[in-house]
């Protein structure tokens, strides 16, 4: 099979969907792969690795035109216009975005979204959504540490003894659980909160504390438990008290670190202004759910703002900020889902008996299959 793998040309965007690693393993099995010019340069891979590698140097034009297209995220309307009706696509192409899986149902393309595969065991090799989250996680609280004006760990030194930086953590999905063990390692004393009972064993095994709000009712208790693994929207009783302990533990905090989400939704709001106001002056807020509208109202998209003397950091593509590792996992991912719809000789093969292949098609055959993630 004839694969692509284009430059990511969306603003910010420094990923790549291959790298020499597995394009050698795709040529391996007989494939032929045309990698676009300077397609890895943000990530560190020059084009001479791909070469080595087996690849084909090519034009936007020659990559987009493969049977089966590799991208990170989904392709802009002139890109699609690139593919060849028939083609197959895969990608981070969110599922969310009905706008967009119908264009390309509209041009025909068979169209994969890894963010929609199940969270389950067979499911973690290509699981995009924790890779990228663990590598957002650690990003996070490098920027944290940068942005803020004190140490992170206690330090006993001639000129006396420096306090460890307390940081807050809401939410403790994947990103959630990396930030707390990043921080940890940086010697950071640490409190976690999420709406799931179940993630209270791993904070606390990670040497954080959890920071609990009891639920009051069965239906909170209903709602805690989410779907699928996810999170759903709690109610606003739980929502309040939740607020309440926030509010408190910010106000002791240094650094807070916020990843809620609920798919397909906008982010729940965690951290009120009026809690940022309470703030100690030169405390710093990540926002890692500044794409979703934020879990902090003062959070301004990709831009980072001093708001009642606290910084807050809304950038939205954390995992592209650290290229040459999200890169090379982010493919690795891609490779582990090939396995899946490619058979041993080398043919595209669609398996909707798999529950993983089956969630994450988008559309076929000009027809959205997939409406709403
Ligand atoms: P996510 O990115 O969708 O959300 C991040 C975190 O925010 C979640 O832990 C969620 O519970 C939390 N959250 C949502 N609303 C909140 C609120 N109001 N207050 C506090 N926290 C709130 O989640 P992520 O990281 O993608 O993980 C989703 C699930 O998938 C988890 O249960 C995780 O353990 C599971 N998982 C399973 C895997 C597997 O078995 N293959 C692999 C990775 C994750």
């Amino acid at each position: 099979m004839l694969i692509g793998i284009p430059l990511e040309t969306h603003s910010g965007e420094t990923r790549v969907a291959a790298t020499p690693e597995t394009v050698k393993k795709l040529v391996s099995q007989g494939h032929q792969v045309t990698v676009q010019a300077s397609a890895g340069s943000n990530a560190c891979v020059p084009d001479s690795a791909y070469e080595q590698a087996g690849a084909k140097i090519g034009s936007a034009a020659e990559a987009f035109a493969a049977d089966l297209v590799l991208k990170v995220v989904a392709p802009d309307e002139t890109e699609l216009a690139l593919m060849k009706p028939g083609a197959v696509l895969i990608g981070m192409l969110n599922p969310f975005d009905s706008d967009c899986i119908a264009r390309m149902a509209a041009r025909g393309i068979m169209a994969f979204a890894l963010e929609a595969a199940p969270r389950t065991s067979r499911a973690q090799s290509l699981d995009v959504l924790s890779s990228q989250a663990n590598i957002a996680g650690y990003k996070a609280v490098m920027l944290a540490a940068n942005h803020y004006p004190r140490f992170m760990p206690m330090l006993m030194t001639a000129a006396g003894t420096v306090k460890a930086a307390r940081v807050l953590v809401l939410g403790a999905g994947v990103a959630g659980l990396q930030a707390i063990a990043t921080a940890k390692r940086l010697g950071a004393v640490i409190e976690a909160s999420d709406v799931r009972p179940a993630v209270k064993e791993q904070i606390e095994s990670l040497g954080a504390k959890f920071v609990d709000v009891p639920f009051e009712t069965d239906e909170e208790r209903e709602c805690a438990q989410g779907v699928g693994g996810y999170a759903r929207p709690m109610p606003q009783s739980w929502m309040e008290r939740q607020a309440k302990a926030v509010h408190e533990r910010a106000k002791q905090a240094d650094i807070v670190i916020t990843t809620a989400l609920i798919p397909g939704r906008k982010a729940p709001v965690l951290l009120q202004e009026a809690t940022v106001a309470e703030m100690k002056p030169g405390s710093v807020i990540i926002d890692l759910a500044a794409a979703q509208g934020g879990n902090c109202p003062l959070t301004e998209a990709d831009r980072v703002v001093v708001k009642h003397g606290v910084t807050i950091v809304g950038h939205t593509n954390l995992p592209a900020q650290v290229p040459a590792d999200a890169s090379a996992l982010y493919a690795r991912n891609l490779l582990d889902f090939l396995k899946l719809v490619i058979d041993k000789d080398g043919q595209f093969h669609l398996n909707l008996e798999d529950d993983i292949v089956a969630a994450c098609l988008m559309c076929r055959d000009g027809e959205v299959v997939r409406k709403n993630g």
